[in-house]
């Protein structure tokens, strides 16, 4: 089914067309309906270009256009806008066809798919597992996931890639370290159990900084896991693996599915990486040169602070291999392996030279065509609620776990006291009951408040904001599902068992606008993954939740459990299911679980 949106496109398209025009549309919802439902701007621009008045242009396109059944006659304003207001029996239309009940397709709500599916890695989280996960590996796992889930109900194949640090001179003092606490590790990896991976690590820097012989056991030590030295991989792995359980008791928690391929993944992919170079070197003009004995890869546009040539360093002069050579190979690897035609790294901003030198070098070698797109989505920090970098009291980083337990911990405060003001009858919770509504508010309030924000700026983790009832928050997100589906209970009826031989009616201005909004999903979402503008998504879901509550307020909206004929009172409720539905699959996408009953 085509969205509202594309749509009027078409016809407008078609118009143009017939008066010799070819040009975007640029049709979008309107932002006041005073003035109607959608709007073209195309008029202005278009006439520019024609040297036509605009709003002329624009009257000669509503008297060509095609559209009454779709559209109550165009208006035109200002300079030149055209204004449509949809009919009330085209959306009612569309909403019916909307498959109900137990339809395998009823979770896509008639939302299409992308016509050309494309094969995308989304690299997310990416924590150095030397340490613990901390508070700044949210927002890459969070926006990550988030992105997958949307790229991933849309139709593409998705390739979520938690490209860990797992390989680097760090890894040489942590495992040398290990062996000198944990003799034992060798005979029994698989049992290693390192319960504060900081304090590990801390304790094996001041070891490295104090003691020079342990320094000069570390630096053998990374030789010996380049070189692939059994044993001392054996090792490795058994810290990288304990590592990982760390992270996994998160992603689980959060509900994150990845595939762990780190750095060392690539590690013979880097030697390929040079074996090409060192051929593109013997060619004249090469942008591969050798510069201060280290194999570099020069681009246009990028120069030091002194304006000298700034290249991508592919193998150091010592001949040891750099981020920038494991990037190098996971490009190569991605496209030429995975068959890629879209790689987003959701990594942080600090982070954007990296990647912009790296993709750079990839396009320049000839490695990557113009069809395939690497995107760096940067994100900016979340701050302590005061606005200052993240620590704990003591000046640490602060664990992500712990921050997490915090969220849930508030989360249940607030459910409680809301239990507290309603002594109503379908609101005992077990023991088990309440926990999982905790656990699930908690986390849901920390996504979406994440999701909620533009990922380029930096924000302030405030639980009570984060927490509140009101606004948009994951608590106000969750309280309009949950009340939706007590309106099933009231009625008691199964929304997914509504009979769908009655239609739906849109005669009150509030089931209008509720109809309008819920068939503005798909194109929200079309939005989403296009610019990979997040809190796209939770401000449209936001905007829902309020259409919901007027079309249900006692004064201003419509009767719904007690409503009469019988054929309104179904309408409704198919338009309270729908909402749920829409509500609940848009928080899916978010990363964020429903709850029936809070
Ligand atoms: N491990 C890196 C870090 O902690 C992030 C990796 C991001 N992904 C990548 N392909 N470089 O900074």
């Amino acid at each position: 089914m085509k969205s509202i949106q594309t749509e009027l496109a078409d016809r407008i398209v078609k118009a143009l067309q017939s008066i010799g025009l070819d040009g975007d549309p640029l049709v979008f919802p309107s932002q006041d309906s005073k003035f109607g439902d959608y709007q073209s701007n195309c008029a202005m621009g278009l006439g520019k270009k024609a040297a036509r008045k605009p709003r002329e242009l624009a009257e000669e396109i509503v008297s060509r256009l095609q559209i009454d059944d779709i559209s109550e006659p165009p208006q035109i304003a200002g300079p030149g806008f055209i204004n449509f207001r949809i009919k009330p029996a085209f959306l009612s239309a569309i909403l019916a066809d909307i498959p109900p009940g137990s339809d395998p397709e009823r979770a896509r709500l008639g939302i299409e798919a992308a016509a050309s599916p494309e094969v995308v890695v989304v690299d997310l989280s990416s924590p150095n597992l030397a340490k613990e996960m901390h508070v700044g590996h949210l927002r890459s796992t969070v926006i990550g996931d988030c992105v997958a889930r949307c790229l991933e109900f849309m139709g593409h194949t998705v390739h979520r890639d938690n490209h860990v640090g797992d390989w680097g001179t760090q890894f040489g003092m942590l495992v040398a370290h290990l062996r000198h606490v944990r003799p034992d590790v060798a005979d029994n990896p698989s049992q290693l159990v390192i319960h504060d991976l900081e304090t590990f690590y801390i304790e094996a820097k001041s070891r490295f900084d104090e003691d020079e012989e342990f320094k000069k056991e570390s630096r053998e030590t990374v030789v010996a896991l380049q070189q692939a030295d059994p044993q001392t991989r054996l090792i490795w792995k058994a810290f990288c693996d304990e590592s990982l359980r760390h992270c996994h008791a998160i992603y689980d928690r959060l509900k994150v599915d990845l595939v762990d391929r780190g750095e060392s993944f690539y590690a013979d992919l880097m030697h390929e990486v040079v074996r090409r170079l060192e051929i593109l070197r013997g060619e004249d003009d090469s942008p591969v040169r050798i510069s201060d004995g280290a194999l570099c890869v020069f681009l246009d546009g990028f120069t030091t602070r002194d304006g000298d040539p700034l290249p991508v360093i592919v193998r150091k002069a010592d001949g040891g291999f750099n981020y920038a050579s494991s990037d190098l190979a996971t490009i190569l690897h991605r496209v030429e392996q995975l068959g890629a035609t879209r790689i987003i790294y959701v990594v942080g901003l600090p982070q954007k030279q990296h990647f912009e030198m790296v993709f750079a070098a990839a396009r320049k070698v000839g490695w990557v065509s113009e069809d395939v797109s690497m995107v760096h989505l940067g994100f900016g920090s979340m701050l302590s609620a005061t606005g200052k970098p993240f620590k704990t009291r003591e000046g640490g980083t602060v664990k992500l776990k712990d921050l997490l337990d915090e969220a849930v911990a508030k989360a249940r405060k607030v459910v409680e006291s809301q239990l507290d003001d309603d002594k109503g009858g379908d609101r005992a919770f077990t023991k088990e009951e309440m926990d999982h509504i905790a656990e699930t508010v908690g986390l849901a309030a920390v996504k979406y408040f994440d999701l909620s924000h533009s990922l380029a700026g930096d924000y302030k983790f405030d639980l009570s904001t984060m927490l509140s009832l009101e606004g948009n928050t994951a608590p106000y997100m969750l309280y309009a599902y949950a009340r939706i589906r007590s309106i099933a209970r009231k009625a008691d009826v199964d929304f997914a068992g509504l009979p769908t031989d009655v239609g739906i009616s849109l005669d009150h201005p509030a089931e209008v606008a509720l109809a309008l909004k819920l068939l503005q999903f798909g194109d929200t979402l079309g939005t989403v993954v296009r610019d990979y503008r997040l809190n796209l998504l939770t401000e449209y879901l936001f905007e829902l939740a309020k259409t919901f509550s007027r079309f249900y307020d006692k004064k201003i909206g419509v009767r719904i459990v007690d409503a009469s004929p019988e054929s309104v009172r179904n309408s409704r409720l198919r338009l309270c299911d729908l909402t749920a539905r829409t509500l609940k699959l848009g928080l899916h996408l978010l990363g964020i679980e429903t709850l029936d009953r809070m």
